[in-house]
C-alpha cells in the first residue's frame, strides 16, 4: 500500500541539496561554526523578509519565546496571557521566564486566542493599582499577551493591539508555526513588540535540526536577545548579565538561507493543497479550516474536525495516510500544569476541539496522486 506521510522532508531536501552542500563545504573548510557569516546573513535576510528591523537567531523556538519575554522585562511576579491551545513549549517558555501563564480559550473559527476572552478575563479579574494591572486571582501583574498563530493562521492582532494599548501591556507573537503568514498584509512576526519563530525541522521554514529566531523593531530588545543567547556577554568574556547557551549554528543558518529563498513558493504550494482539500472534502460531515478575510494562512498544518475522530484516524492510518493530532491534551490539563489549578470545563472551546481534530498530510511537495488518495480515503470512510 502506498504510504502518504504527514510531512515529507526528503522531497524538500532534494530541492535544496546541492546548494546546502556547497555552503556546508565552505563552512566546514573555514571551521567558522557559530554566529558567523551565515547566521549574520540569515538574520538580515529573515528580518528583510518579515519587514522588521532586527532578527536574532537562537537555539530553538522555545528559547525564542523565553528570551522575548525576559528581554521585555517579564519575570517573577508577572503573568502572561496565552492560549491553552498551543504546543506546550509556549507555556514552558513563560514559566522558564519566571512568569505565571494565564491560559485562555480560543476562537471557534480560527482556533487562535480569543480577543473577547482576553478582554473579559481582564475586566473580571484584574484591577489597576498604580498604573499596574494586578490579577486578583494570582496577585501577579499582568504584563503581556502572547497570541499564537496556530497552524499557520494569524491571530487577530489589531484586536490584541487595542487591548494591549488600553492596559499598557506588551504584545508578543508566537509565530513558530507561521513563517510567511500575513495579517492584513503585514507579515506575522512584524506586528507585536517582539515575535518568536521556531526553525524545528518540520516547520514551514525548518533547519536540519533545531533553531529559532526573534524579530523586533526595537534595538534595545534586539541587543538583549543577543546577550541572552550567549551567556549574557557584552563583549567576549565580559558578562554583564546571566544568560544562556542558545546560539544558532552556521550549518543550520546555511540550510535556512537556502530554504528561505523558497519559502513563498512552498507556502503557495501549501495553499494549493489546502484549496484542493477544501473543494474535494466539501459536503462531508467534517469541519474544514477557514481563512479569515484579514489572513494569509500558510497551512503549517491542515487540521480538520470530525465527530468520529478516533474511527476516522484509525481508518486513515490503516489505509496508509499519515495523520496527527495537534494537540491531543490541552495545555491547561497537562500533568505538568497541576499546580496551576486548571480544571476540566475551564476552557470549553479548547476542550471540545482536542476531541475532534485530525491533521491531514500537508507539505509543499504533496503530489496530485497523494492528494487524491487522501481525499478518496476520507470519502470511502464516510460511504
Ligand atoms: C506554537 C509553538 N511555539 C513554540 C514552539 C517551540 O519551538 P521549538 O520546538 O523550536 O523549541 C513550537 C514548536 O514546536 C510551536 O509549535
Amino acid at each position: 500500500m502506498r504510504q502518504i506521510p504527514l510531512v515529507d522532508l526528503h522531497a524538500q531536501y532534494e530541492e535544496v541539496k546541492e546548494e546546502v552542500k556547497e555552503l556546508w563545504d565552505e563552512i566546514l573548510d573555514s571551521m567558522y561554526l557559530y554566529l558567523g557569516p551565515n547566521v549574520q546573513k540569515l538574520e538580515k535576510e529573515f528580518a528583510d523578509y518579515n519587514r522588521t528591523k532586527y532578527c536574532v537567531g537562537v537555539g530553538s523556538g522555545t528559547e525564542a519565546v523565553h528570551f522575548a519575554l525576559r528581554s521585555l522585562g517579564i519575570g517573577e511576579d508577572d503573568e502572561v496571557i496565552t492560549p491553552s491551545h498551543t504546543f506546550f513549549a509556549t507555556i514552558e517558555a513563560i514559566i522558564h521566564a519566571g512568569a505565571y501563564p494565564v491560559l485562555l480559550d480560543i476562537d471557534s473559527e480560527w482556533y487562535t486566542l480569543s480577543p473577547e476572552g482576553v478582554s473579559e478575563y481582564i475586566q473580571k479579574n484584574c484591577s489597576k493599582e498604580n498604573n499596574r494591572l494586578i490579577d486578583k486571582k494570582t496577585g501577579k501583574q499582568l504584563k503581556a499577551i502572547l497570541p499564537v498563530h496556530i497552524y499557520g493562521h494569524p491571530a487577530d492582532m489589531d484586536a490584541f493591539r487595542e487591548i494591549a494599548d488600553k492596559y499598557n501591556l506588551f504584545l508578543i507573537e508566537d509565530a513558530a508555526q507561521a513563517h510567511g503568514a500575513e495579517y492584513k498584509g503585514r507579515k506575522t512576526g512584524a506586528i507585536g513588540d517582539a515575535a518568536a519563530f521556531s526553525f524545528y525541522f518540520a516547520k514551514n521554514l525548518g533547519a536540519f535540526g533545531e533553531g529559532g529566531a526573534i524579530t523586533t523593531n526595537n534595538e534595545e530588545y534586539a541587543t538583549k536577545f543577543k546577550r541572552l543567547r550567549e551567556h549574557g556577554q557584552k563583549d567576549k568574556y565580559h558578562h554583564d548579565s546571566i544568560g544562556y547557551n542558545s546560539r544558532l549554528d552556521e550549518l543550520q543558518a546555511a540550510v535556512l538561507r537556502c530554504k528561505l529563498k523558497r519559502l513563498d513558493e512552498w507556502n503557495k504550494n501549501r495553499r494549493e493543497v489546502a484549496s484542493f482539500y477544501k473543494d474535494a472534502l466539501n459536503g462531508l460531515p467534517i469541519k474544514l479550516p477557514k481563512e479569515a478575510d484579514w489572513a494569509y494562512h500558510v497551512y503549517h498544518l491542515y487540521v480538520i474536525r470530525a465527530e468520529k475522530r478516533d474511527e476516522l484516524m484509525t481508518y486513515l492510518k490503516e489505509n496508509g495516510i499519515g495523520c496527527g493530532m495537534h494537540y491531543p491534551i490541552p495545555s491547561h490539563l497537562q500533568e505538568a500544569m497541576k499546580e496551576y489549578g486548571y480544571e476540566e470545563g475551564d476552557l470549553p472551546e479548547t476542550e471540545k476541539i482536542v476531541k475532534e481534530i485530525i491533521s491531514l498530510p500537508m507539505h509543499p511537495h504533496l503530489s496530485e496522486e497523494d492528494k487524491k488518495q487522501v481525499v478518496e480515503t476520507i470519502k470511502k470512510f464516510y460511504k
